[in-house]
């Protein structure tokens, strides 16, 4: 994120703060088929091409620090282990032994010279996963260890972040984020720590999960705090859409949280008080102004969100159970050092702040689960302010491939020219 880009997108908040009505030659999008959430075979579609062909967030480096430190997985389904080999490299095996396909980890993390099978001690390496030791070989006739390695997926790291993605035959994960990289690699994002986890089962699609962290346009309208303002006006937010379904948010404040935090109005960026939270190493102090000052979030396809902040982040993540089950989970990370169980008591204060927001966000989502599948709705009408959504959509449609998707549900895709490259 350069100084121009910087400067662009202040530039752009002004317009959207400014403008009257849509902006000239946007398109106008058609409703989006509400069946893209309620139909069994979408799900299914998008399970095939989406969750198993796209990088996600299994997790983070710092939790497998050593050599042998693993952490099993079971977000995409099949029950799989991260683990730090011998190389230092991590790697991402299904968790099957390759004997009767008991697991071959049962503990949810752990640390393991070898990975080895407590049903018949079948044991693996834990650096490239091949089989390195069977009782009795003599008895399995003509048995081929090379064929019997533990499989593995492809996994990468990223600003801290452990990624996995079930094509073997996935593009670079560097490749995939593209210019959406952007948004992290000015941080020093490997010095955090994590501060806590969270997450929730949500009764509802996991698309509608995630698009209520795509907009601003709902924020005061449940955002809103006892005295009736919420701190960010949802006319002062400009959206950059990237290639590859990512996108960027960064939304001004209110007119009341602008006269709380010590500055002049909502463009003057600056480096904020934070009291006890200590800011994140950055190699532009110019983004960490405009973090203090702004709300900034970046998506990644298809499901993390990541609201970023100078004094840390939460990563959200949204995976889908079943067609109408979502596991949310956060996860907050910030450059903190301390003793003992309890985080310090700024961060409390902080999660606490945050888990309400979630609170009032995931408030709306089962409701608007049931009532979505009614009659009532014949389809899911999109503004300019919600084009992230219509983002993902198109991303979604062009990784599952047109000719994949009934007629009835495929998006117009009209957003190419509206990209950042
Ligand atoms: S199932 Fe793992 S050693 Fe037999
Ligand atoms: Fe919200």
């Amino acid at each position: 994120m350069n100084l121009s880009k910087i400067t662009d997108i202040k530039n752009k908040i002004h317009y959207e703060a400014s403008r009257t009505e849509a902006p000239e030659g946007f398109p106008k999008f058609h409703d989006i088929p509400k069946e893209r959430y309620t139909s069994q075979e979408f799900y299914e579609l998008e399970q095939e091409h989406i969750f198993s062909n796209s990088w996600v967030v299994a997790g983070r480096e710092d939790q497998i620090p050593t050599p042998g430190d693993f952490f099993t997985f079971k977000k995409l389904g099949e029950p799989m282990l991260l683990i730090r080999g011998n190389d230092g490299s991590i790697r991402c095996f299904y968790n099957t032994c390759q004997h009767r396909g008991a697991p071959v980890v049962r503990d949810e993390s752990g640390s393991s010279k070898r990975l080895r099978c407590q049903y018949h001690s079948w044991s693996y390496d834990i650096t490239d996963g091949s089989l390195v030791a069977v009782p009795d070989e003599h008895d399995f006739i003509d048995l081929d260890r090379t064929q019997r390695c533990l499989p593995q997926i492809s996994c990468d790291t990223f600003e801290g972040f452990i990624f996995i993605n079930k094509n073997p035959l996935a593009e670079p994960l560097r490749d995939y984020l593209g210019s959406a990289a952007e948004m992290l690699e000015p941080l020093d994002n490997l010095s955090l720590k994590e501060i806590y986890r969270e997450s929730m089962v949500i009764p509802c699609n996991w698309k509608i999960t995630a698009e209520a962290f795509l907009e601003v346009y709902h924020f005061k309208h449940i955002h809103s705090n006892k005295e009736g303002w919420a701190t960010l006006d949802s006319r002062r937010a400009a959206m950059g859409l990237y290639p590859g379904g990512h996108s960027r948010m960064v939304t001004g404040y209110s007119d009341q949280h602008i006269n709380l935090s010590g500055m002049q109005g909502w463009d003057d960026w600056k480096a904020l008080d934070n009291g006890d939270f200590k800011t994140m190493e950055s190699t532009s102090q110019e983004y960490l102004e405009m973090l203090d000052c702004t709300s900034t979030a970046v998506s990644y396809f298809p499901n993390t969100i990541i609201p970023l902040g100078s004094f840390g982040y939460p990563v959200l993540l949204f995976w889908p159970i079943d067609i109408e089950n979502t596991l949310l989970e956060w996860w907050y990370y910030g450059p903190e050092d301390w003793e003992g169980n309890a985080i310090p008591e700024h961060w409390q204060k902080r999660a606490k702040q945050f888990d309400q927001i979630m609170d009032e966000d995931k408030y709306n989502m089962a409701p608007m689960w049931e009532s979505l599948k009614s009659p009532a709705l014949s389809g899911i009408p999109i503004n300019y302010q919600e084009r992230r959504i219509w983002h993902l959509h198109e991303e979604i449609d062009r990784q599952i491939g047109h000719q994949n998707i009934p007629d009835e549900l495929l998006m117009d895709q009209v957003l190419e020219p509206h990209l950042e490259s």
